[in-house]
C-alpha cells in the first residue's frame, strides 16, 4: 500500500517547498506530479521575486503597500503583511541554497525595477528566475528523501464517509492505476492559464487542482480575477518579461508615442500589470495598433544589457516572432498570465476540507487580491509553500490513516477510465474543445467585460460540456497515453472555465484584472468583498468574504 503522511501534488517551487519542510518537520512525505519537476511551469517564471531589505532603507511595509494597492485593495492585509516581512529571509534562504542570483556593480544581490512598486527590489536571475530557483531547490528535494512519483497524474480523490483520505493516480509510463493513501494533502498544481488561448501558461497549466478540490467541496475564491499580462508576444502568446519595462523599455503605439504616459503620468510604463494591460487595449481598440499589438521598444538598453540581463526573451523574439529586440520593436499585446484566485486557504494553507491544504498560484491566500504584482508570485510559492508543509506536517501528528477499500477504489477508478477509452468515434476531437474552450474565454473574458459577453461565454461552456461528454480518445493504449491525460485535463479545466465565469458575472463591478464596461467604477460600499464558490447541485454556489484590512484604507489607486 502507498501511503504517506503528507502527499503533496505538483512539484513546481510551491509544492517542492512544501514536501522539504514537511520533511523536516518529520513527516513521511511524497510529491506526485505529472511532469517531472524541472518541466514545472515555475520555470516559466522570467523577471524576478520580490523582497523588501530593511538594511538597504526599505521596510517591509513599503512592499506591503504596494501589494495591497496593487490588489486594488481587495487583498487581505494580514496575510500580505505575513509574506512581505517574511520576504527578504526566504529570499536570502534561497541565496543560501545555492541561487545564483545576479549581482550589481558592488557585488551585492542586484535589485531592479517591477511594475507598481515604489522602489526596485525585485531579485533576479537573468530572465530565467525561476528556472534557477527551480533547479536548486530541486536539489533541495532531492537531498530531503522526499518520495516522488514522477509523471503520475492524480485522476481523482478518495473521499470515504465524506473525508478525503487520498489519491487515485496514473503511472503514465504504464497506465497503471493506484490508491495513494494520506493523511493530509497539499495541492501545489500551478495555474489554470490554458483554460485561456493563447496564454504565457505551458500546455500543462490545467487547473487540476482547483477542480479536483472544488469537485471535493472546497472553496474557490476571487476566481474573477485573471490577470492579463501586458507584453506577451504576437502570434504565440509567450511572455515577454516584465523585467524588460523594469530595465527601461518603452511601450509605444503605432505613430511611436509612449502611450502610457496619458494613463499613468508618474509610474508610466511601470503601472500595475492591470493599468498596462488596460491601457493597452483602449489603444488597440481606438486603431492605434499594428494587427491587434503594440510596440515594447528595447533597442535604447543597448546590446550589451540586452545579452547579459534580458538574453531569454531576446532569443523568444528571433525565434518565435522574427524581430531582434537589440535593433527592432517587439510587438506584444495583453494575454492570459496568471489567476490571482483559487482554492481559499488560511495563511498556514488550510482549505474548508479537513486535511487539504493548498499552496501557491492554485491557492488564493488571498495575497494578490484584484491584480498581483509583477514577481510577488515566486515570492508566494515559497513563503506559503514552506507554511502549508509545516503546517500539515504538524496536523498530521494527531490524525490517523482513514481506512478505505483499495481494490474496490481502484476498480470504481478503472472502469471511469476504461468508459472513456472505450467512447466511440463522433467526429470530434479533445483539441477542438479544448480549442473552443479557450477561445470562448480569451473573448469575453478578458481584460474587458460585459454581461452579454459573458452569458455567451456560459452559453458556449454548457455546449463545450455537452461535447465533453463524448469526445473519444483517440489512442487507446495504456502506455504515455497522453491522450488520456488530455481528456481529464480537459475536464478540469471545464471545471474552471464556469467558476471564473460564473464569478466575474456576480461581480458587478471594476476592480483590478476584473474592468467591465457595464460596471466601469469600483464599488467600494458594495463590492469591497471577495466572490466565492462552493460546487453546488447545479453548478457554482456564490457567497462572500469580507476583506482583512489592517492598515491601508481602500482608496483610488492612481500611476
Ligand atoms: O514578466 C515577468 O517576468 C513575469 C513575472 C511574474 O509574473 O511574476
Amino acid at each position: 500500500m502507498l501511503e504517506h503522511d503528507v502527499l503533496v501534488v505538483g512539484a513546481g517551487l510551491a509544492g517542492m517547498r512544501a514536501a522539504i519542510a514537511a520533511r523536516a518537520a518529520g513527516a513521511n512525505t511524497a510529491v506526485i506530479s505529472k511532469v517531472h519537476p524541472v518541466r514545472s511551469h515555475s520555470n516559466a517564471a522570467q523577471g524576478g521575486i520580490n523582497a523588501a531589505l530593511v538594511d538597504r532603507g526599505d521596510p517591509w511595509e513599503d512592499h506591503a503597500y504596494d501589494t495591497v494597492k496593487g490588489s486594488d485593495y481587495l487583498g487581505d492585509q494580514d496575510a500580505i503583511e505575513l509574506m512581505c516581512r517574511a520576504a527578504g529571509g526566504a529570499v536570502i534562504d534561497m541565496e543560501h541554497m545555492g541561487v545564483t542570483f545576479s549581482r550589481d556593480d558592488d557585488g551585492k544581490l542586484g535589485t531592479r525595477a517591477f511594475g507598481g512598486q515604489g522602489r526596485a527590489r525585485t531579485f533576479y536571475v537573468g530572465d530565467f528566475t525561476g528556472q534557477a530557483m527551480l533547479h536548486v531547490m530541486f536539489e533541495q528535494l532531492i537531498k530531503s528523501g522526499v518520495r516522488r512519483y514522477e509523471e503520475w497524474f492524480v485522476t481523482s480523490l478518495i473521499e470515504e464517509d465524506g473525508q478525503v483520505c487520498g489519491v487515485m493516480a496514473l503511472e503514465i509510463r504504464t497506465g497503471q492505476l493506484f490508491a495513494i493513501r494520506a493523511k493530509t494533502l497539499i495541492f501545489c498544481t500551478g495555474g489554470l492559464g490554458r483554460v485561456f488561448e493563447p496564454s504565457t501558461n505551458a500546455l500543462i497549466v490545467t487547473g487540476d487542482g482547483m477542480a479536483l478540490a472544488y469537485n471535493a467541496g472546497a472553496r474557490l475564491m476571487d476566481m474573477e480575477m485573471v490577470q492579463y499580462h501586458p507584453t506577451t508576444l504576437a502570434g504565440s502568446g509567450v511572455l515577454i518579461s516584465e523585467a524588460a519595462r523594469g530595465e527601461g523599455a518603452y511601450l509605444l503605439d503605432k505613430n511611436g508615442d509612449r502611450f502610457m504616459e496619458k494613463y499613468a503620468p508618474n509610474m508610466i510604463e511601470l503601472a500595475s500589470r492591470d493599468v498596462v494591460s488596460r491601457a493597452e487595449q483602449t489603444e488597440i481598440n481606438a486603431g492605434n495598433g499594428v494587427d491587434g499589438c503594440v510596440f515594447l521598444d528595447c533597442r535604447h538598453l543597448g546590446e550589451t544589457l540586452i545579452k547579459e540581463k534580458l538574453s531569454q526573451i531576446r532569443e523568444i523574439g528571433i525565434d518565435l516572432a522574427g524581430v531582434d529586440m537589440v535593433k527592432d520593436l517587439i510587438p506584444i499585446r495583453p494575454g492570459m498570465h496568471y489567476m490571482m484566485g483559487g482554492i481559499k486557504t488560511d495563511v498556514d494553507g488550510l482549505t474548508n476540507v479537513p486535511g487539504v491544504y493548498a499552496a501557491g498560484e492554485c491557492a488564493c491566500v488571498s495575497v494578490h487580491g484584484g491584480n498581483r504584482l509583477g514577481a510577488n508570485s515566486l515570492l508566494d510559492t515559497i513563503i506559503f509553500g514552506q507554511r502549508s508543509g509545516n503546517h500539515a506536517a504538524d496536523a498530521c501528528r494527531e490524525l490517523e490513516f482513514v481506512e478505505f477499500n483499495v481494490d474496490e477504489a481502484v476498480s470504481r477508478e478503472e472502469k471511469r477510465i476504461q468508459a472513456m477509452l472505450d467512447r466511440p468515434q463522433n467526429g470530434d476531437r479533445i483539441a477542438s474543445v479544448r480549442l473552443a474552450m479557450g477561445e470562448t474565454m480569451n473573448k469575453n473574458l478578458a481584460v474587458y467585460r460585459d454581461q452579454a459577453g459573458m452569458d455567451e461565454t456560459l452559453h458556449d461552456l454548457v455546449g463545450l460540456r455537452e461535447r465533453y461528454a463524448t469526445v473519444p480518445v483517440d489512442s487507446k493504449g495504456r502506455v504515455f497515453n497522453t491522450d488520456l491525460v488530455f481528456a481529464l485535463e480537459l475536464g478540469f479545466m471545464l471545471d474552471c472555465a464556469e467558476t471564473i465565469t460564473v464569478s466575474a458575472q456576480d461581480r458587478k463591478d471594476s476592480r483590478g484584472a476584473q474592468a467591465r464596461t457595464d460596471f466601469p467604477d469600483r464599488d467600494d460600499e458594495n463590492w469591497m468583498k471577495h466572490v466565492t464558490v462552493i460546487k453546488g447541485e447545479a453548478g457554482p454556489d456564490i457567497s462572500y468574504l469580507p476583506v482583512t484590512i489592517t492598515q491601508w484604507t481602500p482608496e483610488t489607486r492612481k500611476y
